[in-house]
């Protein structure tokens, strides 16, 4: 096949990207992004301080244009994301503990029912886990007032907002398998699966450096997966995008089975957060780069 989305598709598999809502009026920008990707994650516009600025007060119109967009062009959509430390607005973590679970409740209630039908899996919860050799969770408002088990309460809560839609926990450096970080949020999908807690899938952010993926990173995904749930690689960008280092990253997930889909952090690289490092697949006038061949033929490989 002759575009990123349609060669993934040929082995049930999605290709995505992140957009954001303030470029699909740049046509550069809205002509890859349908030529090239059928699956859509949201930047920043689902985040917290976006679509709760103050308590209550909901402001969907940024994501909206976005799952327009994905509606009228046939892609999909991953929600990104509602239960996360970051891009939190100041009101959150002024609350008392007892506050801040109805709050948090009520914020993945209100965002998914408002979204319903129309997001095929959300990250429930983003990088709730620590760097470094602890394996625990991470300080965050969440973790300090609610303690170790608000991810459970958040995935039960999202259950019962949307049962169609597939709930995922996403998560930076857990790609290489004997870091205490990856070991950490294995225990906890573990842990999971064994008691009926409902998580559908495990997201691997993969924002690698030149190095490229871990040479475990397909142990690691085929290890989640044995546990019962689908894997996706959720927002992968390469420092300087060497070829090999990509299609060793498309191999990863297309040789195990339920590795799903990959989704990179952006379509050019002057759209990337980490825009220096010339990570993506598309260059800054929107052309191909050598990488782009490589996932192509990676994914027709499959
Ligand atoms: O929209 C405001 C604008 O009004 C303001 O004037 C401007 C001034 O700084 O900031 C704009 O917001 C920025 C926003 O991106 C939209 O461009 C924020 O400052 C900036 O911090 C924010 O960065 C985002 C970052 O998450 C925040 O943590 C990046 O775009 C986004 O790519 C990045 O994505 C994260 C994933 O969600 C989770 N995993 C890691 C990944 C990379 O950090």
């Amino acid at each position: 096949a002759g575009s990123l989305g349609a060669a993934a598709a040929q082995s049930g598999r999605y290709f995505g990207t992140a957009v954001a809502a303030s470029k699909l009026g740049n046509s550069t920008y809205s002509t890859i992004l349908d030529r090239e990707f059928n699956m859509i994650t949201p930047e920043n516009e689902m985040k917290w301080d976006t679509t709760e600025p103050s308590r209550g007060s909901f402001n969907f119109g940024p994501a909206d244009q976005i799952v327009s967009h994905a509606a009228a062009h046939g892609q999909k959509m991953r929600g990104h994301t509602l239960v996360w430390y970051q891009q939190l607005p100041g009101w959150v973590s002024g609350l008392s503990a007892s506050d801040l679970q109805s709050a948090m409740d009520n914020h993945i209630t209100q965002e998914m029912t408002h979204f319903k039908g129309r997001i095929y899996a959300w990250d429930v919860v983003n990088e709730a886990f620590a760097d470094g050799g602890s394996g625990q969770h991470r300080s965050s408002p969440f973790q300090d007032k609610l303690g170790n088990g608000f991810i459970e309460h958040a995935f039960r809560t999202a259950r019962s907002a949307d049962p169609a839609a597939k709930l995922c926990y996403n998560d930076y450096n857990i790609e290489n398998w004997t870091d205490a970080k990856t070991q950490g949020v294995y225990a906890m999908v573990k842990d999971f699966t064994s008691r009926g807690v409902p998580i559908d899938c495990v997201g691997f952010q993969s924002h690698f450096g030149t190095g490229g993926p871990p040479a475990s990173f397909q142990t690691t995904l085929s290890n989640f997966a044995a546990l019962g749930v689908d894997v996706q690689i959720t927002e992968l960008d390469i420092a300087q995008a060497s070829a090999t280092n990509y299609a060793s990253t498309v191999n990863a997930c297309v040789h195990v089975s339920r590795c799903t889909g990959i989704t990179v952090w952006g379509i050019r690289d002057s759209d990337s957060w980490r825009s220096g490092d010339n990570p993506l697949l598309f260059d800054g006038n929107g052309n191909p780069k050598s990488a782009y061949s490589s996932v192509l033929n990676a994914l027709n490989a499959a």
